[in-house]
């Protein structure tokens, strides 16, 4: 009984009442997480390094994959935890303040030659050892260089958190989103862990004590609505793009049979933000005609400081009937869109409200010529990515709404009175395009 106390304790094994063996030892805490995959991941991560030069961007993705597996694999639970309880919390925040004493800027200036934190601080005209010591932990985590001691060069990364579509994510998430992250372990215990399925009671309104939707509560800080439509504009760039040759066809699918008459609408852009997506397709399809036009709410579109010419502003609620509407009597103007586009809008939320977003779609499309695209997570039934795992969980906390599977998205779509023609993904499947007419 003696030695039975003995392992309950902190160096003990046990056995809890549903007989599973429970490790109490702390042993397992300070040896790494997955000692015997280790040689599999450095072999893989050996033979993807030799072919990274190709540029290959499915490569590139396959060997951070693999290079993240080790890590995982390389540390112990305790440092994973001291990671994710210290680590990056610190970073996080470090990050946060650079961008608001403008620490980043400093840091690229002459070509990004290396500096020390003192002069640094000195330009800034900040405590200089306060600006030692977040580089230092920025280096720590190989967001900066260190260059020497007290002595930092800027990294790519750095350097990117100039952009403002960069930089913004992060005191968006500090003064809007954080706060429903961090409540949301309360507010399911409040609701007996059920997954939230209303849009206007989830843990975000929970948190911020509010009846808006996220969107509306933005608005309500011009800063942070700003910062939240360039982080749209930011999440999606460098990821394969559907305008792109080998994703879609976009000439077999959409330009081949298209009207060109005058006021003939090519493409209309739903919940299309700041416009970025259109101003791809202007600038990847040139000699394409038709209208080109962006729907949003008439608060987004006052966002927008430059625009590509050739593409129309139209506000636009996607509650309302569609302005660009298809009828049996108007096949010249007043005719359907080619396509309607919706780039991670319907994935804000959960069906109930996407079957009134989609009603409104519907009702406007021309039978037999106009399509809805819909650009968003297909999850995978294995090897889901990171990125479309950490949004599922993201927009669960800020609108009750979803990731969707392919299953998922044929019950909304075909529910909705659609037929989907095709799912055009890419190898990692972390960017599709679903095709739908009306059924
Ligand atoms: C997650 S963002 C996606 C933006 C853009 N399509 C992209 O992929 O970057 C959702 C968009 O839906 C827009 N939106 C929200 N409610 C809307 C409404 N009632 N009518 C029109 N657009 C709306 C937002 O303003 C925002 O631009």
């Amino acid at each position: 009984m003696m030695e039975a106390t003995e392992l309950n304790g902190v160096n003990g094994h046990t056995n809890e009442s549903n007989g599973a063996p429970q490790s109490r030892d702390l042993a397992i805490a300070l040896e790494p997480c997955d000692l015997n995959s280790i040689p599999s991941h450095i072999k893989t991560i050996s033979e993807l390094g030799g072919r990274l030069a190709d540029g290959d961007l499915q490569v590139r993705l396959k060997l951070l994959k693999s290079a993240r597996s080790l890590v995982a694999a390389l540390e112990t639970p305790r440092e994973t935890m001291i990671k994710h309880c210290w680590a990056q919390p610190a970073a996080f925040t470090a990050i946060e303040i650079g961008i608001q004493i403008d620490l980043f800027k400093v840091l690229a200036r002459d070509n990004g030659s290396s500096k020390k934190a003192a002069s640094v601080a000195q330009e800034l005209g900040v405590d200089p050892n306060l600006v030692a010591r977040l580089l230092r932990h920025l280096g720590a985590m190989n967001y900066v260089k260190e260059a020497g001691p007290d002595e930092y060069e800027p990294t790519n990364f750095s350097t990117a958190l100039n952009i403002p579509v960069v930089g913004d994510g992060y005191p968006l998430i500090t003064e809007d989103v954080r706060i429903a992250v961090d409540k949301f372990p309360q507010f399911l215990k409040k609701t007996g862990y059920k997954t939230p399925s209303d849009a206007l009671n989830s843990p975000y309104q929970y948190a911020h004590g509010s009846k808006l939707n996220m969107l509306e509560h933005l608005e309500l800080d011009a800063k942070n609505f700003q910062r939240f439509h360039n982080h749209m504009g930011a999440y999606r760039q460098g990821r394969d793009s559907w305008m792109d040759p080998g994703f879609f066809p976009v000439q077999d699918r959409l330009v081949n049979g298209a009207k060109t008459h005058s006021g003939a609408a090519f493409l209309v852009d739903i919940g299309g933000s700041l416009g970025h997506d259109l101003e791809e397709f202007a600038r990847k399809h040139p000699k394409v005609e038709g209208r080109l036009i962006l729907q949003d709410l008439p608060s987004v579109l006052a966002q927008i400081n430059q625009l590509d010419d050739g593409i129309e502003r139209m506000p636009y609620d996607f509650y309302t009937e569609q302005p660009i509407k298809g009828s049996s009597a108007t096949h010249i103007f007043g005719s359907g869109a080619r396509a309607y586009y919706m780039h991670s809008v319907l994935h804000d939320w959960p069906d109930d409200v996407n079957r009134k977003i989609l009603a409104r779609v519907t009702e406007a499309m021309e039978r037999g010529y106009s399509k809805l695209l819909v650009n968003e997570n297909v999850i995978p039934a294995t090897g889901a990515d990171w990125q479309a795992t950490a949004e599922d969980i993201m927009v669960m906390i800020t609108s009750s709404s979803l990731e969707r599977t392919e299953g998922n998205w044929r019950d909304l779509l075909e529910g909705a009175g659609l037929k989907i023609c095709n799912i055009w993904s890419t190898d990692n499947a972390l960017e599709s395009l679903i095709e739908c007419e009306l059924s």
